[in-house]
């Protein structure tokens, strides 16, 4: 399992402090996201601030786009060093468009999709996927329970894939910790974004350590 650490939940005045965590605890990726305060209710992180995490970590920086306009901003995001994206589908108006944007720029090129988003939408786009981020709460702020219908929809997610013989990989995201991060990668699951359960932790790289060793046993 790929572990992503969502910056949204530690301490927003000291990210370099939550970037040396992530790299101490062996975090794949670091998870950021971008609201608008239109797609959702909240505002938060700006190309510049993901251009200066870019400068003070090589690990790679997850972006997760939550706005409105997808098309207008990406390219800045991806020049700022965003190394996989994610624009949610229901404002990709031009899917297939934007995914090849994102890759020609030598990102993984990901889809999220809301709680209430049927995955079967994205089979004729899965050729164009690297990643596919599975919404497991409404989007807009950390810390919010975890909706358990995202596990069938994983399940339904690898089904489809396999069934097309694609390479795409299942990302999920929202009130995952050591209790439900092992039910996620049971329903195949293979990259975990997790806030709270890790900056809200006294000690957040025992918190990492926890999460992997759980999810590591659990079987698909
Ligand atoms: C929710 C964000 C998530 C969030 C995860 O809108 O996309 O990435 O930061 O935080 P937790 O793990 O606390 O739900
Ligand atoms: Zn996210």
């Amino acid at each position: 399992m790929k572990l992503a650490p969502s910056i949204l939940a530690a301490d927003l005045a000291d990210l370099a402090g939550a970037l040396r965590v992530c790299e101490r605890g062996g975090a794949d990726m670091i998870h950021v996201d971008v609201m608008d305060g239109h797609f959702v209710p909240n505002l938060t992180f700006g190309v510049p601030v993901v251009a200066a995490l870019d400068r003070r970590t090589d690990l790679p920086l997850d972006v997760h786009l939550m706005v409105s306009n997808p098309d207008r901003l990406l390219d800045d995001y991806l020049a700022a060093g965003a190394d996989r994206l994610a624009v949610h589908l229901e404002v990709a108006i031009h899917l297939d468009r934007l995914l090849g944007r994102i890759r020609e720029a030598g990102a993984w090129a990901g889809v999220a999709v809301n709680p209430a988003t049927p995955v079967e939408l994205l089979e004729d786009a899965l050729p164009a996927l690297d990643f596919v981020l599975l919404m497991s709460v409404n989007p807009g702020f950390a810390g919010q329970a975890f909706l358990p219908g995202a596990l069938d929809k994983a399940r339904r997610l690898a089904r489809m894939i396999e069934r097309r013989g694609a390479a795409v990989e299942i990302a999920m995201d929202g009130g995952l910790d050591a209790e439900t991060t092992p039910r996620a990668v049971a329903a195949g699951v293979e990259a975990c974004v997790v806030g709270s359960a890790i900056f809200g932790r006294e000690d957040p790289v025992a918190a990492m350590a926890e999460i992997r060793a759980r999810a590591g046993s659990a079987t698909t």
